[in-house]
């Protein structure tokens, strides 16, 4: 708490920066790279280039791991350590159940690795893990915990609130997952900009810093992303996905854990899986044989008392872990060969990024399968990168160069309905978005035909291009059932001559984040008429401006490049002639100008209708369910945040005891109290001591605070003392460095007056008597309190205090700035006289410094602004400093000006 004596140097240079920062910037924003192993968190904030954020151990990822016990919640490296002694109470790889029902199989596949949790299903049908009777986490809100944390680590690490982000998302996440992980994220106080495909997020990494090679030729790249639970190969083009949820790099650590659980059987271990610390334990020692293996090849796996006080200890050749894994490596060309294949290119250049791949295996098949890996992005932080780049083109107050990124659907999707056909309902399919097809983008679909109410199902299209295992886990795939009600009101209402009806138009949005909305659905009617008419039309012309809003509502320049797309109508029911086809549902594009521009007397009619749409998949969380969870994690928040005050009053007071136990020792802190108080103060600090370790502990927040205020209500005077003698001398120092500059600068300025130098007289007499005077004034006065101060003892009341001496320059240097100031604007009266024949340049000159003249009419306010402005300052440096005021200090600055005249 004692203040930098360098302080008294200060000039403006460091002052300076207080009044340039910019306060209404651009606020940070963040990227979230969340994988089900670790999370990684990307930040770009206002003129600081874009980096990773650290972690509390000061790491560039962090485990995806929340533990709680005993009442502590804990996350990352904390979190894994209490899994390796307490499974149950750490919570992991849960982006594996996010926004999946109960008997999906992913989620039986959990419960079998992970026995020791109990995991059951809730009302809305997803897992739930039962933590203890009274507490059940959702994976929502246990991933929402982890977003917190990482929101966290970047508030701590930028020092400032943070809102915003871009979450990375496996690409082939459908509907509910990616729903569910934005409900997560909204949990987490956190408002997504984007859910950015993975692979999308590397190849923007990969794409910044190759920008030059981006011309006009097109060319690939094949990214392979090999993480801890799935692969994905993705073609830049964004042609097509291959990708396989299951092949990860953590599968070849669970075979490994299998080939060592069958080992310490076959030594006739007992049952290592009734145990879940010791599967854990070999969870663990099968991750660390994995990374070992990728370099050599062989080594042994170790562990010490893994079950019944017994040693395991087991040598595993790569060529063993090959074998358990061979399968994997087959499937590892088949990803590449399905992204390949599909897009139909030929060469593509071969980035590999992901843990997955160190295995020589991996790396190997790829090889085989005629792709030379290239590992030229750093493949632990390309997404997270990408995505933060991504992030700062989303968010507002950020110049990057753009980067046009369009992503492709991989879930096709199509609108299924029936219709009545000769007597007969036929169901009709048309694709929405067809694979491949470019998002963002907003699509409509037009029902001709239909004249009272239906309804139509959005479902995913054929997915022949998914490997049946992949489609398993799509499990649902029907999307929603919309209801359309009062078709025939809405109908009938716009009938009449020169009425036109357009059919039912429902608006679709794949957004940013590859959710699909229902917009809204409309009854679209053109009427023709003449000019009068359409002056009173009022209503539809407010129709068409909504419309044109519509079709021009995208916010960034990826957007408008292709906002809209005509959709090709490609009926399956071959036996249609063309024509009807044509009339059965078209989509087309949203161009109300195009309309109103081509046809200027048609009016365009429409009709909002009512629509009802159930979810199929996974329920989103009602409000209720959200708001339940909110409250859960607010509360647990609260505990954490209980917790962390408790311990810094705790350290806080420990702290203060021990620093004011060492001081009160040394000779210089004790002669600033009497004896009296010096003894006080060492027996409250014993007693205080003595109470921290032994009842203390337990003690609550306010206790320790109460404490510490008696503590440093006996220490502080003490304490001030020793400041106030120790900065003296360089206080004094700089006033009288500053007496003596006065000096030097009132003997210059004596030669400007009207009665020295009548040509440049700048100062009047009485301006340089009252500088003389304060000048004196100042000196006298520190010559005095100096001296009484000198025949005081170190304990007795400061005579001349630090402030006091900072008060007086503070009075000199106003005096100063204000003579400087009126120096620097001074101008020769004389040449206005002289110029007869060059009277434009003069008046040119004698106009210029129009704003300085009005200046020199009223210096007084001048110089207070000045001051009121260096009060500022020294407001704000109050506050991260200690309780004493700064002066302002400018004698350098106005030197400068000095010796310029
Ligand atoms: C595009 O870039 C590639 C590689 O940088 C270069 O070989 C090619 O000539 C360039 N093409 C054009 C049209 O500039
Ligand atoms: C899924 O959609 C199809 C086609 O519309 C429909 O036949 C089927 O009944 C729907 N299934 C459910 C469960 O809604
Ligand atoms: C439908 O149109 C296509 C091209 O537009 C044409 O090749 C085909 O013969 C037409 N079929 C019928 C049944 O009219
Ligand atoms: C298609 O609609 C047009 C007018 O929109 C109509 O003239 C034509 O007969 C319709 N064709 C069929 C096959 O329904
Ligand atoms: C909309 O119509 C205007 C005027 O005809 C045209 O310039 C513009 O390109 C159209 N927009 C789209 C997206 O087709
Ligand atoms: C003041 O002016 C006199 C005569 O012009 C000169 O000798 C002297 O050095 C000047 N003093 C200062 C401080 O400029
Ligand atoms: C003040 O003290 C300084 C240094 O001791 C001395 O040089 C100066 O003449 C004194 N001034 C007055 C006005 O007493
Ligand atoms: C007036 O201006 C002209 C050109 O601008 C210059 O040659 C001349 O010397 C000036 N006269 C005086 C008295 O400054």
């Amino acid at each position: 708490m004692v203040r930098n004596s360098k302080m008294y140097g200060v000039l403006c240079a460091v002052i300076l920066p207080l009044f340039l920062l910019p306060h209404t910037d651009a606020a940070a924003v963040i990227s979230i790279d969340l994988g089900s192993e670790w999370m990684k968190i990307g930040i770009v904030s206002p003129g600081v280039p874009m980096e990773i954020v650290l972690n509390k151990e000061s790491k560039r990822k962090t485990p995806a791991v929340v533990a709680f016990r005993d009442g502590v919640r804990t996350f990352g490296e904390d979190a894994v350590s209490v899994g390796v002694r307490f499974p149950k109470n750490s919570y992991k790889y849960l982006l594996d159940l996010l926004g999946k029902s109960y008997d999906h199989p992913l989620v039986q596949a959990y419960k079998e690795r992970y026995p020791y949790y109990e995991i059951v299903k809730s009302k809305r049908g997803t897992p739930e893990f039962i933590h203890d009777e009274k507490t059940r986490f959702s994976p929502e809100e246990l991933v929402a915990q982890l977003l917190a944390k990482a929101k966290e680590f970047a508030e701590i690490s930028h020092g400032q609130q943070i809102s915003e982000c871009v979450i990375t998302v496996p690409g082939y996440f459908n509907q509910a997952e990616r729903r569910a992980l934005k409900e997560s994220a909204t949990l987490a106080g956190l408002n997504v900009l984007q859910l950015i495909n993975d692979y999308t997020a590397i190849a923007i990494n990969y794409g910044i810093f190759r920008r030059k090679e981006i011309n006009e030729t097109a060319w690939q790249a094949l990214f392979f992303d090999m993480g801890a639970a799935s692969t994905k190969a993705a073609l830049v083009e964004y042609k097509r996905i291959g990708f396989d949820r299951t092949l990860g790099g953590h599968e070849m650590t669970l075979r490994l854990r299998e080939h060592l659980i069958k080992a310490w059987e076959a030594n006739g271990g007992s049952d290592v899986r009734a145990s879940p610390r010791a599967m854990e334990k070999l969870l663990r020692e099968a991750e660390r044989l994995k990374v070992v293996l990728s370099a050599n090849t062989e080594h042994y796996a170790q562990i010490e008392s893994l079950l019944d006080d017994k040693d395991f200890k087991q040598l595993v050749t790569r060529a063993e872990f090959e074998e358990l894994c061979s399968d994997l490596w087959a499937r590892v060309a088949g990803v590449v060969e399905r992204a390949v294949k599909a897009a139909g290119v030929g060469e593509a250049r071969l980035i590999v990024a992901g843990g997955g791949a160190r295995a020589p295996a991996v790396l190997q098949a790829l090889r085989a399968a005629g792709y030379e890996p290239a590992r030229s992005i750093n493949a632990d932080e390309a997404a997270t990168m990408g995505a933060v780049y991504r992030a700062a083109s989303l968010a507002t107050g950020y110049k990057v160069a753009a980067l046009n990124v369009r992503d492709a659907v991989l879930l096709p999707i199509q609108v299924i309905f029936s219709r009545n056909v000769d007597g007969t309902d036929k169901l009709i399919k048309r694709t929405l978005f067809g694979p491949m097809n470019p998002y963002p983008q907003k699509k409509v679909i037009t029902f001709n035909k239909h004249t009272d109410d239906f309804s139509f199902n959005v479902n995913y299209a054929e997915l022949d291009h998914i490997p049946p295992k992949e489609l398993e886990y799509i499990a649902v795939s029907n999307l929603t059932h919309v209801s359309l009600s009062g078709v025939s009101a809405a109908l009938t209402k716009h009938t009449g001559e020169n009425i036109e009806h357009k059919g039912i138009k429902a608006h679709f949005n794949l957004d940013d984040s590859g959710i699909l909305n229902l917009v809204n659905v409309e009854f679209v009617a053109e009427k023709i008429v003449s000019e009068e008419e359409d002056e009173d039309s009022t209503l539809s012309k407010i129709g068409s401006t909504i419309s044109k809003l519509f079709s021009s509502d995208s916010d960034t320049p990826e957007k408008l490049d292709k906002p809209e797309e005509k959709q090709e109508d490609k009926p399956q029911d071959a036996e249609k002639s063309n024509a009807t086809k044509a009339n059965e549902t078209t989509t087309e594009k949203q161009n109300a100008t195009e309309t109103e521009k081509a046809k200027p007397k048609v009016v365009m009619l429409k009709e909002p209708i009512k629509t009802n749409e159930e979810i199929l998949t996974l329920l989103p969380l009602s409000p209720e369910q959200f708001n339940e969870s909110k409250d859960k994690i607010k509360a647990l928040n609260t505990i954490d945040k209980k917790r962390i005050e408790r311990e810094t009053a705790l350290n806080n007071l420990e702290a203060f005891v021990v620093d004011a136990q060492m001081k009160i020792d040394m000779e210089e802190y004790a002669e600033c109290g009497t004896s009296e108080q010096i003894e006080e103060l060492k027996k409250i600090c014993g007693e205080t001591s003595e109470w921290l370790y032994e009842d203390g502990y337990e003690a609550a927040t306010e206790l320790f605070e109460e404490k510490l205020a008696v503590l440093k209500e006996k220490a502080n005077p003490i304490f001030y003392k020793h400041w106030e003698h120790r900065e003296r001398p360089e206080a004094v120092a700089a006033i009288r460095n500053m007496i003596n500059s006065s000096k030097e600068f009132l003997k210059m300025a004596k030669n400007f007056t009207k009665e020295s130098n009548p040509e440049r007289d700048i100062f009047t007499s009485v301006e340089i008597e009252v500088l003389e005077k304060k000048i004196a004034e100042t000196e006298t006065w520190l010559n005095k309190t100096l001296k009484e101060q000198k025949a005081l003892k170190k304990n007795e009341e400061i005579k001349l205090t630090v402030d006091s001496i900072r008060e007086k320059m503070a009075h000199l240097d106003r005096e100063m700035k204000y003579l400087l100031n009126k120096m620097k604007i001074w101008r020769p009266k004389t040449p206005i006289k002289k110029a007869t024949n060059n009277k434009t340049e003069e008046v040119v000159t004698d106009a210029k410094p129009e704003k300085k003249e009005s200046k020199k009419d009223s210096p007084v306010e001048e110089s207070k602004k000045d001051s009121t402005a260096d009060t500022k300052v020294n407001d704000s440096e109050k506050d991260s400093a200690a309780d004493t005021t700064e002066p302002p200090l400018q004698l350098g600055d106005g030197n400068n000006e000095h010796s310029e005249l």
